[in-house]
C-alpha cells in the first residue's frame, strides 16, 4: 500500500465537499447539515488562505482517498478526517491520521492536538486510538456526548 499525504490545493475543492458531504461523514460531524456547494466554496477560499487551517488529501497509489484538516487556535490544534466510503475499515484512516499527526508535530513542536469523537462514532474512536490517541474522558460538545482525545502525550 502507497498510502501519502500532500497539501490539498483548489483542485481538490469539489472532491472535499462531497467527501464531506457523505452520510457518514454528515453523521460524524457536530452539524449534520448537508454543505450547499455555495456556501463550500465561501468556506474553502477562506480556508485555504488561512495559516490556523491546514487540509492535506491523502492518497492510495496517486488516487485521492480522503482528507485531514488541522484547525489551529493558539497551541490548541483540533484535527479531523473524512475517507471516501469505498476505502473505510481498511487501516487506511488510521494509518493516515499518523502520518499526519507526525508531519503536524514535525511542523509545529509546541501544538497539542485533539479531536473530540461522537460516543457512538465507533469506528472512528477506534481509529483515533489505532492512531496514538488517548482518551482524557467524555464532554458534551455541541449536546453530544464526546470523547475529548489528545495525540499521544499532549505538551504542558
Ligand atoms: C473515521 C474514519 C476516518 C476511520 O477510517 P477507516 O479507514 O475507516 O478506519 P480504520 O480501518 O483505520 O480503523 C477502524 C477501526 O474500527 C474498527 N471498527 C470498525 N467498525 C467497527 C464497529 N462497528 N465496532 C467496533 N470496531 C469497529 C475496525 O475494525 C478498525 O479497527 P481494527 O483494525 O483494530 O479492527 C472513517 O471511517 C470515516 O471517514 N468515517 C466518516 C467520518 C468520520 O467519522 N470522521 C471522524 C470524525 S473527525
Amino acid at each position: 500500500m502507497n498510502l501519502k499525504l500532500r497539501d490539498a490545493d483548489e483542485y481538490d475543492r469539489h472532491l472535499i465537499w462531497s467527501i464531506r458531504n457523505e452520510p457518514e461523514v454528515r453523521e460524524a460531524s457536530f452539524n449534520t447539515n448537508e454543505i450547499p456547494w455555495e456556501d463550500h466554496k465561501k468556506w474553502y477560499a477562506r480556508a485555504l488562505g488561512n495559516e490556523n487551517i491546514i487540509m492535506y488529501m491523502i492518497e492510495l497509489d496517486e488516487i485521492p482517498i480522503g482528507t485531514i484538516r488541522f484547525d489551529r487556535e493558539d497551541n490548541l490544534t483540533t484535527v479531523s478526517i473524512a475517507i471516501s466510503s469505498g476505502f473505510r475499515g481498511m487501516n487506511y484512516g488510521s494509518a493516515a491520521l499518523r502520518m499526519a499527526c507526525e508531519k503536524y508535530r514535525a511542523e509545529h513542536p509546541r501544538a497539542n492536538i485533539l479531536a473530540y469523537i461522537k460516543c457512538g462514532n465507533v469506528k472512528s474512536t477506534f481509529a483515533f486510538i489505532k492512531a496514538g490517541f488517548i482518551s482524557q474522558g467524555i464532554e458534551i460538545i455541541s449536546g453530544e456526548p464526546s470523547y475529548h482525545f489528545e495525540y499521544e502525550t499532549p505538551l504542558k
